[in-house]
């Protein structure tokens, strides 16, 4: 099933996601759902407090879907190494049509579980680096806007009341 995506300003955005400690037949259908979700809102990378669920899990897929061996899923991820720095243009399914230049390391380890629960450990560059950050920030309730300078965060926050009160947020 596709989930709607939560835009900014609900509280689950920003909160610690908990701890998953069983990996089951529930598990393995929110991931389908997560990948499936992701898609269908154009995204490369999906946090479960996106739809709403306060779990630290994760998918991603730099290539959308052009190689199936780039799905990744990330359950419990840590960040275990980071070198270099890269800066570009990152958006969010949860802030919509917003996108900024964030600096994030270039290259990035990340250490996990799939949905067996087995741990692993994936190093990735360029993008791929970008999203492990990116999603891993989101299960620690962080959003790429706390990357950028305040003022731009204002701003952003200022157009983002704007279109609340039009109605045209959510
Ligand atoms: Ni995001």
């Amino acid at each position: 099933m596709i989930y709607p995506i939560v835009f900014y300003g609900d509280p689950v955005l920003e909160k610690p996601a908990e701890q998953i400690t069983e990996f089951n037949d529930d598990l393995r259908k929110l991931v389908d759902d997560m990948f499936e979700s992701m898609y269908a809102a154009h995204g490369v990378g999906l946090a479960a407090p996106q739809i709403g669920i306060s779990k630290r899990l994760a998918v991603i897929d730099v290539t959308f879907k052009e190689n199936p061996n780039a799905k990744l899923v990330l359950v419990n991820p840590e960040i275990i190494g980071r070198e270099g720095k890269q800066t570009g243009k990152e958006g969010c399914l949860s802030l919509p049509d917003f996108h900024e230049n964030v600096t994030r390391a270039n290259v990035v380890t990340v250490r996990a579980q799939d949905v067996h629960g087995k741990w692993f450990e994936k190093t990735g560059d360029d993008l791929l680096a970008r999203a492990l950050l990116h999603e891993t920030d989101h299960l620690n309730g962080r959003l790429f806007i706390s990357h950028v300078s305040a003022l731009k965060r204002d701003l952003i926050k200022r157009k983002i009341k704007k279109l609340v009160k039009a109605g045209e947020w959510a």
